[in-house]
């Protein structure tokens, strides 16, 4: 861990002489002063909100402020500073790395999710989202309020924040690009307090930023997003690979690198599906799908037309959409990520040769995902690679490894099982050859590393930004993320 970094004065005391308990209680104190909400330590909402959904990485924040107002918001950054604690943002918890805990003891904790109102202008097709909206609550509010849906991921419970500052890739996002490029504007409270808003236009550089890396530069209370009509319908697929050995599973492999759809290769010890989203009717899709099944001799297990909504719960895996506070849904587990270009046939042996050789045999809970993220027909390739801080848009796939544990407790071997996977690949690839996705993050990476496979050549641009926006400190945390901090 970092150590707490505190060096203001407190009333004529150097802040690191006090105990985390006179911290707290000075921060609460001033908290209470400005009329900010916050959790008592050891109340039924604390437990709440500091349980993030991954328990494996758990932190204890220094307190817990519960806003309901920019002005909270920006009062809680005030008395943050102040006493020279950090702060930051937590919208839906869902960090792999428990990020909106800060990824370290003794934060303030930034708790949204009680601003979760979402607006929709029916004119414009514009959809004002609260910072601390969950992403069921957000596609339930715009489908009723008129039919209307950007893309991003449907898991309901994570958050509208961390999924859409750093990127957010969802089932319909090779038809309709990633969360972020929906985004139309934001407002910020900043390091300072003040409030900000960007967009094109407006504090352009910074809107630059918040698409890719948006919780290292403030705390959005507001997202405006284009929207678009929904289509009436869509079929949604589960298709089952019967991959006994290595060479089927690399001549399977093969084939689903030249299909671009919304789809992606799911990759388990019990089974291996292709699952995805088509835009269209049932034979529209066996049409598309047909050629892939008969070379992989996949069979089609599921194949559902359904109304827009109906894929998004479906994709939520059944939890109900609608999520807001209290929310209580927990995993505990490991993972980490790559993107990579079509593989070529020595990485994707490696690839495979660790799947049967070595993945087999752990007989954890865990899977790989690989999401046809871009590709030639992708919209995620549509903007330029530059023109947001996101830095990975040309690459074609997206992969998730994750392993997880029906304990409270992540066994150590676990660790070596997922970095030996992706190093396997990565080892294969020249370094510029391929990246990692933040919004996936593996926390184990230093932090150097970590900076360059999330941002690669933006890492530059996003420090100029972050100097201009919080010249306190950062942007060079450890673990990728800089966290809102400023009591330098
Ligand atoms: C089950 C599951 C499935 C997932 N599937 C996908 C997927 O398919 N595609 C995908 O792209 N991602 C997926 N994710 C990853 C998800 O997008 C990230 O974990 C995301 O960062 C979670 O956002 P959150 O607000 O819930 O998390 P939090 O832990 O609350 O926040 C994450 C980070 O964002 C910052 N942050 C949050 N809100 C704000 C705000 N308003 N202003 C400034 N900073 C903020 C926090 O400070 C923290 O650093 C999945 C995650 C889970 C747990
Ligand atoms: C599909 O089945 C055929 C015939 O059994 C076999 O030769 C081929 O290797 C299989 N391919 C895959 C990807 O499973
Ligand atoms: C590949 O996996 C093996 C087996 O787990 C491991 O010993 C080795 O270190 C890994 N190689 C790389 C480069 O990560
Ligand atoms: C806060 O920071 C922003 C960005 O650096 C700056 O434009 C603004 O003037 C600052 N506000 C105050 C009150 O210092």
């Amino acid at each position: 861990m970092l150590p707490l970094i505190a060096l203001l004065p407190i009333g004529g005391l150097a802040a690191a002489d006090i105990s985390p308990f006179e911290k707290a209680d000075i921060l609460t104190d001033c908290l209470t002063q400005s009329s900010v909400p916050w959790n008592t330590r050891g109340s039924n909402d604390w437990k709440l909100d500091a349980a993030p959904y991954n328990l494996r990485p758990n932190f204890t924040p220094v307190a817990i402020a519960v806003p309901t107002t920019v002005k909270n918001i920006q009062d809680a950054v005030v008395c943050a500073s102040k006493i020279g604690v950090k702060a930051n943002a937590k919208c839906g918890g869902h960090s792999y790395g428990s990020f909106g805990l800060g990824g370290e003891d003794g934060h303030l904790t930034i708790e949204l999710d009680r601003m979760n109102k979402v607006v929709l202008d029916n004119t414009i097709g514009i959809a004002t989202v609260e910072g601390g909206s969950r992403l069921g609550h957000v596609a339930s509010e715009l489908y009723s309020q008129g039919k209307w849906a950007f893309s991003h991921r449907t898991c309901p419970g994570v958050g509208v924040g961390g999924h859409v500052l750093h990127g957010g890739y969802g089932v319909s996002s090779h038809t309709h690009g990633l969360a972020s490029d929906w985004l139309d504007s934001a407002t910020l409270v900043l390091a300072n307090s003040s409030v900000v808003t960007c967009s094109s236009t407006q504090n352009p550089d910074l809107f630059w930023a918040i698409r890719g890396a948006g919780g290292s530069l403030g705390i959005v209370t507001e997202f405006r997003f284009k929207t678009f009509a929904v289509p009436e319908r869509v079929t949604f697929f589960i298709a089952q690979a019967p991959w006994k050995t290595e060479q089927q599973a690399r001549e399977g492999m093969a084939a689903f690198q030249d299909l671009e759809l919304n789809m992606r290769l799911f990759i388990t010890n019990r089974f291996v599906n292709f699952e995805g989203l088509f835009y269209g009717d049932k034979s529209g899709l066996q049409g598309v799908l047909g050629p892939l099944l008969k070379v992989t001799n996949a069979s089609l297990v599921m194949a559902q037309q359904g109304g827009w909504l109906d894929q998004v719960k479906h994709f939520g895996n059944g939890v109900s959409l609608d999520q807001g506070h209290p929310y209580s849904m927990h995993e505990t587990f490991y993972s980490s990520s790559l993107y990579t270009h079509p593989l070529t046939p020595s990485q994707l042996s490696a690839f495979t040769s660790y799947w049967f050789t070595h993945a087999k045999s752990n007989k954890r809970d865990w899977y790989v995902q690989i999401d046809v993220h871009g590709g030639p027909t992708s919209a995620v390739t549509v903007p330029d690679v530059d023109s947001t801080a996101y830095a990975h848009r040309n690459y074609l796939f997206m992969f998730l490894f994750y392993d997880r544990v029906d304990k409270v407790v992540y066994p150590a071997e676990g660790f070596a099982a997922i970095q030996n996977f992706v190093g396997n690949v990565t080892d294969k690839i020249p370094v510029e050859e391929w990246g990692m996705y933040v919004n996936y993050p593996d926390p184990q990476m230093e932090r150097e590393a970590a900076q360059r496979n999330y941002w690669g050549k933006h890492l530059e641009r996003l420090r100029i930004v972050k100097g201009a926006v919080d010249p306190g400190i950062c942007l060079v945390i450890r673990r990728g993320l800089c966290r809102l901090y400023r009591g330098k």
